[in-house]
């Protein structure tokens, strides 16, 4: 695992932004895998300048999604899907067909995940984004989540839960369960690029940069990794050693 210290959010999303650019200009038509959270909005929004540039277009790019909140219509505001549209699809030329992200909108949610499951065996994702979650989740993987899990339902952490409640009007409005790539269909992307700021993320960050690899942590299936790329801010960083 490569791991690259910057200064603050907007150093680590140029970071971060500067490599999807060159992978997408290396390989325009390449497969991504993307994440939400308050994390990757400022490097998105990188992306959306070098594409109004001229310098990159999203126009043969496919996506796939992490995750997505369950008990959420699509059309809610919060939702993954609103998420992704507002910050980074609406504002470039991806084709909507290439977008791919969990439809937890049904009563069958096995079938939603092994639908799911099923385009990612389809597809190789040249490069995963990730955001970490305090207590060291990764898309919602949360910690004891066995590294072999493909796309499911997960039952989200009270942590967790309270960590997203400040995009709601209250804890009761967070959504309890939500579907996610699971932490071996995660792996699978030939590169994979985790980004994190801000004192709170620092215990999960440290746990990563320790090498140590435990369920406990999801992220640190990370130091398993060919090539898996950690960008921090310093912040972040604070508690390695
Ligand atoms: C959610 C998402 C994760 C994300 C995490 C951290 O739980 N499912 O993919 O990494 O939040 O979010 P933030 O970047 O807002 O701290």
């Amino acid at each position: 695992m490569k791991l690259i210290v910057v200064k603050d959010y907007e150093a680590m999303s140029k970071e971060a932004s500067n490599i999807i650019k060159n992978l997408l200009k290396e390989k325009p038509n390449a497969t991504l895998g993307l994440a939400t959270g308050s994390s990757p909005i400022g490097l998105y929004q990188n992306l959306i300048n070098d594409y109004k540039n001229g310098e990159i277009s999203f126009k043969d790019v496919k996506t796939f999604n992490l995750d997505e909140y369950c008990e959420l219509p699509k059309s809610h505001k919060e939702s993954y899907y609103s998420f992704m549209h507002r910050n980074l699809f609406s504002q470039v030329d991806i084709k909507e067909e290439n977008v791919h992200i969990p439809n937890s909108e049904g009563s069958d949610l096995q079938a939603l995940c092994d639908e799911y499951n099923n385009m990612l065996h389809n597809a190789t994702i040249d490069l995963q984004l990730l955001g970490i979650g305090a207590n060291g989740h990764i898309g919602f993987n949360e910690p004891n989540t066995p590294f072999g899990k493909e796309t499911w339902v997960v039952e989200l952490t009270e942590k967790t839960r309270q960590d997203n409640k400040r995009f709601f009007n209250s804890i009761d409005e967070v959504p309890t369960h939500a579907m996610t790539m699971g932490i071996k269909n995660i792996m699978q992307a030939k590169c994979i690029l985790l980004v994190a700021n801000g004192k709170n993320k620092a215990e999960a960050i440290k746990m990563l940069a320790s090498g140590a690899v435990t369920e406990a942590c999801p992220a640190t299936v990370l130091n398993l990794h060919p090539n898996a790329i950690v960008i921090v801010d310093e912040e972040a960083a604070s508690l390695i050693k």
